[in-house]
């Protein structure tokens, strides 16, 4: 029985899992006084360990400036971090909006597609998770979007790549359906299972969209700030998105913030049509200064040097598992026979994301190569 005054989220109230917290430092939960190594940089989004130093000191310098603006205030900060920005994503211009999560950077994102393109429906994967608001959910195709009466009229689903390789069920897709605004796909589809596509089936449904006038929306959430090792997923696959989502990393979650890029086209579409959308919390400054940090964080020789060396042996030790796995850059599935058991994990001191029939890990970036060969030692032999 939940006795909390508070609701547990995506589960029954009686009986969800929770775990009592006493403290986090750079990699570890301590739990009951116990040691638990972050497998899972929590939700996807502590990219940067839990407790990420130069991203909290970001944020309380800012607080001894200022905390709290209106969403029309143009500060120095707002202009250099959204060009810094741009910067990374690296595709020809554009503009930015800001969000506070994920999910507001979906709805934003739809939003946006559909006004521009004054069309309705929107193309999704069925394994894909994009947020838990209602226009989110409604693009999710997971078991997240079956207990809601979602505005599934506004979406169709497209065949799974592996059921489709020379896209011409997709094609069809496109060419029957006048009233398309957008695609909305997670690069790698990444709570369901690291999906990773082709490069060609990707570049394909760009195609496609070119073809039919149809925005391609990236869903960056989880792909974003290097988790697949580039700055952004797409750069992986050498495709160019008209939009692209983000949050979790963005901040290494120290504060909730997130955003959306547009092309060129859409942002000069509302240059004289209002953009209904917007929120209190629009540019936040404390947002804003966790950004900057991991901007420049991110940008350092250290970080990309680091990186490169945990990939590396992140990718040799689980394709060498036994059991099916699908990795790219810091994100990793494990397929397995027996449902696995998030307490088996956690009992050996290891915190990862346990579902139906895998595990899902994605480590901090910055984890200390020792830690994460220890931990998967402990791993494998838990695996067998
Ligand atoms: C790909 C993707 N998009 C959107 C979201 C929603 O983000 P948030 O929980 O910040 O609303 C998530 C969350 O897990 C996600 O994985």
């Amino acid at each position: 029985m939940n006795g909390y005054p508070f609701y547990l989220t995506w589960s029954k109230q009686k009986g969800g899992l929770t775990y009592p917290l006493d403290s986090v430092d750079d990699h570890f939960i301590y739990s009951n006084k116990e040691k638990k190594l972050d497998l899972s940089s929590i939700s996807y989004q502590a990219s940067f360990g839990l407790r990420p130093n130069f991203i909290e000191k970001a944020i309380s310098d800012q607080l001894n400036n200022f905390s709290i603006v209106a969403p029309k205030a143009i500060f120095d900060l707002k202009e250099k971090v959204t060009k810094d920005l741009l910067k990374l994503i690296d595709l020809d211009g554009g503009k930015i909006f800001y969000t506070v999560s994920g999910a507001e950077s979906v709805e934003n994102a739809l939003k946006m597609a559909r006004i521009y393109t004054g069309k309705k429906k929107v193309l999704a994967r069925k394994p894909s998770y994009h947020g838990g608001t209602l226009g989110a959910v409604s693009v999710t195709g997971d078991w997240r979007n079956q207990n809601v009466d979602t505005l599934d009229q506004w979406t169709i689903r497209i065949p799974e790549p592996e059921d489709d390789l020379d896209l011409s069920q997709t094609s069809k897709i496109f060419e029957t359906n006048n009233d398309l605004a957008a695609i909305i796909l997670e690069t790698v589809p990444g709570n369901n299972g690291v999906l990773i596509p082709t490069k060609e089936w990707l570049q394909g449904i760009q195609k496609l969209c070119h073809k039919h006038n149809v925005l391609l929306i990236l869903d960056e959430v989880i792909c974003g700030f290097y988790r697949l090792g580039t700055p952004f997923g797409f750069q992986s696959f050498d495709v160019k998105p008209d939009m692209i989502t983000m949050a979790k990393g963005i901040t290494g979650g120290v504060i909730p913030f997130g955003a959306v890029w547009t092309n060129d086209k859409i942002h000069e579409h509302f240059n004289d049509k209002i953009l209904s959308c917007g929120l209190t919390n629009y540019a936040h400054p404390l947002g804003l200064a966790a950004l900057e940090a991991v901007l420049a964080h991110i940008e350092q020789a250290s970080f990309k040097d680091h990186l490169a060396s945990l990939l590396s042996e992140f990718k040799k030790d689980l394709e060498g598992l036994s059991q099916k796995t699908r990795v790219i850059g810091a994100l990793a599935a494990i397929d397995l026979k027996d449902a696995p058991s998030w307490n088996t994990f956690w009992d050996e001191g290891i915190s990862l994301i346990a579902q139906k029939d895998r595990i899902i890990l994605a480590p901090h970036l910055n984890l200390p190569i020792d830690i994460w060969k220890e931990s998967f030692n402990k791993l494998e032999k838990l695996l067998v």
